[in-house]
């Protein structure tokens, strides 16, 4: 089959279509001939030699994917030959075929196609163990995210917003803060203009932050936080140390946690998947969560599609096309 390795560490030129066995399904997982792989920061940051792969994961790159189950290994019980599926992956999903977990696929959501359903399980798995499972956001809080119109912002404005929550985000231009109020946050703030802190203050703080930023952010979502208020951190864009007074967490009763998912079990990824197919697939059946698309680049061409994630240009997801 044709899959993209990442030859060696570096820039998007080290992306390089190759042709590899394919991979065959062991116990409990299925060989999914891939439609449409999703492309995610991580990607970047793994090809960039920033990310190992877990070592049991395929070391090719692509953590999720939509397609057609091409075989089955022993003890599947849910799947069949034919079945059009949208999966979490270990690794590799930038190739024509891949292996996942039975537990980590979902159906494809009705009203929705296998490029859309392909843009799912990263963000979704992502924004639900931390935004609700993590963070606890509730009906009627008020939510802020960071990057809200990166792939995971786009994601958690409108699952929270579909949950009932108050929604803030923050983005780095007129036309993303745009695209995040047409998502539905309330308010956009465009953090070359305009303090998050004020703006979350004024509203009487945010229950839940969710945070990809980290740097000076750490600091200044304590802050911008209500008492009792719970900061979710998923990625560290601006660096992962901060000089924080721990009074403040101690006064207000904060919460600070945060997780990364590619290293979790299998067993508590398929908890997530869960839920997933209990609360998040019934909105996006229902129209209310649908993944917004920014391009589409060929499998060959993924190179391509890492210059534009890293170009920070993008509203949304990026996709590659496989078959
Ligand atoms: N923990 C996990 O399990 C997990 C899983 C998936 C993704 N992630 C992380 O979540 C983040 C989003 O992932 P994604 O795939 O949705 O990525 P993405 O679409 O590339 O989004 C990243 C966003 O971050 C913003 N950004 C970049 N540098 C920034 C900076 N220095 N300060 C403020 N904002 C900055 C950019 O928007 P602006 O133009 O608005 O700045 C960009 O839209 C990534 O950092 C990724 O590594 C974590």
């Amino acid at each position: 089959m044709t899959a993209i390795e990442i030859s060696e560490p570096g820039g998007p030129e080290v992306l390089r279509p190759v042709e590899v066995t394919v991979p065959v399904p062991g116990h409990g997982e299925i060989l999914i001939r891939v439609a449409y792989a999703g492309v995610n920061r991580p990607d970047a940051l793994q090809r960039a030699g920033l990310y190992a792969p877990p070592p049991t994961a395929s070391p090719l790159p692509g953590l999720e994917a939509s397609g057609w189950v091409a075989a089955v290994g022993p003890g599947v019980t849910k799947w069949q030959e034919g079945d059009r599926v949208t999966a979490l992956l270990p690794g590799g999903g930038y190739a024509e075929y891949a292996v996942t977990p039975e537990d980590h696929a979902l159906p494809v959501p009705e009203g929705i196609g296998l490029k859309e359903a392909a843009c799912l399980p990263e963000t979704c798995y992502t924004v639900w163990s931390n935004v609700m499972l993590r963070g606890g956001l509730r009906a009627g809080e008020r939510f802020l995210v960071h990057g809200g119109a990166s792939g995971i912002g786009t994601t958690a404005i409108q699952m929270a917003r579909a949950l009932g929550a108050r929604v803030f985000a923050t983005a780095g231009s007129p036309e993303k803060c745009a695209a995040c109020e047409a998502l539905g946050a309330e308010k956009a703030v465009n953090y070359h203009e305009e303090d998050f802190v004020k703006v979350m203050k004024a509203e009487g703080g945010a229950h839940v932050i969710l945070d990809m930023v980290g740097g000076d952010y750490i600091q200044r979502n304590v802050k911008a936080l209500a008492d009792e208020g719970r900061l979710v951190q998923i990625a560290f864009l601006k660096g992962s140390k901060a000089e924080l007074n721990f009074a403040e967490v101690m006064m207000r009763r904060l919460t600070i946690t945060g997780s990364t998912l590619r290293p979790q079990s299998d067993l508590a990824k398929a908890r997530y998947a869960r839920h997933l197919a209990k609360h998040v697939w019934p909105m996006v059946e229902r129209g209310t969560l649908r993944p917004v698309i920014d391009s589409e680049f060929a499998l060959v061409d993924a190179a391509k599609a890492h210059h534009r994630i890293e170009s920070s240009g993008h509203i949304g997801k990026i996709v590659l096309k496989v078959a």
